[in-house]
């Protein structure tokens, strides 16, 4: 079975000043932990890697990359530019980005690759919205997200990757899915992932919260959670995480 994760998305919110609090906050909890990473906006990663500096089992990450390595791109941020302020992870594919950004499947495998070739680990984001789950399409969508990666990267390095199922419909809605939609999709992402796969960290996100969380991680093939939310809050996140450790 894949090792529990927890990761915090703390999206556009905050200053670097109240996530280097929270960051202070979330390492002052002791005892058993999941794996935990966070996901701070790019202006206040420094700031977060300054407040973790003797805190290395919180892993940070930032929420986008470029698909260019290095040169004229006014505004972007490589992948190098990441690895060297401190980060070891980065999301990609995010259905926010995906919407307000335009960012399609083939844009998305280009940052997956282009994360992957600086040493960042990337975090996939794959998910339909409520329409193509009304059109019953979800595991077509979900098939194409990571088609397109694989065919960039190879199977192997998808594997080596860790996939976050968001449906768009659950993301900042308060709409969950339930442990049955989401062990059906998950299910279906380990299964085509195939033998290399059964160790790759399958998250689910989308409106996890402490009264949810536990029926979710009960789920054989849901590994941990991508939390939005309810990452913005120290104890909520960790009580989020106590109930990943204690899942049943
Ligand atoms: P919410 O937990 O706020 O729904 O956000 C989920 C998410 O988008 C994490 O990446």
């Amino acid at each position: 079975m894949a090792k529990p994760l927890l990761a915090g998305n703390w999206k556009m919110h905050g200053t670097a000043k109240s996530a280097a609090e929270l960051a202070s906050q979330l390492a002052g909890y002791a005892g058993e932990k999941p794996e935990i990473m966070v996901f701070p906006s790019f202006v206040s990663i420094p700031a977060v890697v300054n407040a973790l500096s003797e805190h290395k089992d919180i892993a940070i990450g930032a929420q986008n990359v470029s698909h260019y390595s290095e040169g004229a791109y006014t505004g972007e941020i490589s992948g190098k530019m990441l690895t060297g302020i401190g980060c070891s992870h980065v999301l990609v594919g995010h259905s926010e980005r995906r919407t307000n950004n335009a960012e399609g499947n083939t844009l998305v495998a280009e940052k997956f690759a282009a994360a992957q070739q600086s040493g960042l680990i990337p975090i996939l984001c794959v998910g339909e919205t409520l329409q193509q789950r009304q059109d019953s399409l979800q595991l077509q969508v979900i098939k194409a997200q990571i088609t397109a990666v694989i065919e960039k990267v190879g199977l192997q390095n998808v594997c080596n990757a860790i996939i976050a199922y968001e449906p768009v419909w659950a993301v900042g809605t308060g709409e969950t899915a339930t442990p049955e939609q989401a062990q059906q999709v998950h299910g279906f992402i380990r299964a085509e992932l195939g033998e290399h796969g059964k160790d790759t960290q399958l998250l689910y996100g989308g409106s996890i919260n402490a009264d949810n969380a536990a029926s979710l991680f009960s789920q054989p093939d849901i590994d941990g959670g991508l939390v939005g939310g309810a990452s913005l809050e120290a104890e909520h996140f960790m009580n989020i995480a106590q109930q990943l450790i204690e899942r049943k």
